[in-house]
């Protein structure tokens, strides 16, 4: 199969809250593919973000952006028809969380949005395999899920590796994104490992020209790759 396409999503949690539409208009002007939308609710993860508001809102400010919403979030079942509603093109839940899985990602499906499936750092990479031939994403945590800014978990990318072999070996079409500490020197070996959508908050937003922040991500994820 063809190399997969490198997608970068700058994540709007650490987006300027009081300037999110100048935010996120910068992100999309300087070349996001996708938006990362992080939904939390302070019982899956120890903290709160926001809900499928927000997904309608940064809708309405970008309307032809991917919008690519990762749900940390227990029940994640009760709530996938509300953010699909308000706007996401892909609905990433997790593993961990208090659902049935397999049935969680069939409702996705059946209700016409890419589905996603994300493991935190600690679990074993084995336990999605079976799932995988049901998903368009599988979802890396690179951090403990919860909060922006923590470091990248190197640990992570042999899991990155079993997983694009085990889709390499099986013909399957899927994604796989890596999420927490990503920034121009851990971008790389993730793409190497076998990732091709690389999440990034506080070190896109953080930068004055986003543009140029997210051509060097883009730049510094493929010198890598074709370096070996
Ligand atoms: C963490 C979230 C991430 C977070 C990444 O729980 O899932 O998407 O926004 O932020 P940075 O890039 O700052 O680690
Ligand atoms: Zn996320």
């Amino acid at each position: 199969m063809a190399p997969r396409p490198l997608i970068i999503a700058p994540s709007i949690l650490a987006a300027d809250f009081a300037n999110l539409g100048q935010d996120v208009q910068r992100a999309v002007s300087g070349g996001a593919d996708w938006l990362h939308i992080d939904i939390m609710d302070g019982h899956f993860v120890p903290n709160i973000s926001f809900g499928p508001d927000m997904v309608r809102t940064v809708r309405r400010i970008a309307p032809e952006t991917t919008l690519d919403v990762h749900l940390m979030i227990e029940q994640p079942d009760r709530y996938a028809r509300a953010f699909i509603e308000n706007g996401a093109d892909i609905l990433t839940v997790h593993l961990e969380a208090h659902h049935n899985v397999h049935k969680t990602l069939e409702l996705i499906r059946n209700m016409g949005c890419r589905v996603g499936l994300a493991i935190n750092p600690l679990t074993m990479i084995e336990n999605v395999f079976p799932l995988l031939p049901l998903v368009d994403l599988l979802l890396c945590m690179t951090v403990n899920p919860g909060f922006g800014g923590q470091s990248f978990m190197i640990n992570v990318l042999e899991k990155v590796r079993a997983a694009r072999t085990f889709i390499r070996e099986h013909n399957l079409n899927v994604d796989i994104e890596v999420d927490g500490g990503l920034d121009a020197d851990t971008a790389g070996p993730s793409v190497t490992a076998g990732a091709n959508v690389i999440v990034a908050g506080t070190f896109l937003f953080k930068q004055k020209d986003m543009g140029a922040a997210i051509s060097n991500l883009r730049y510094k994820a493929t010198e890598v790759t074709s370096a070996g």
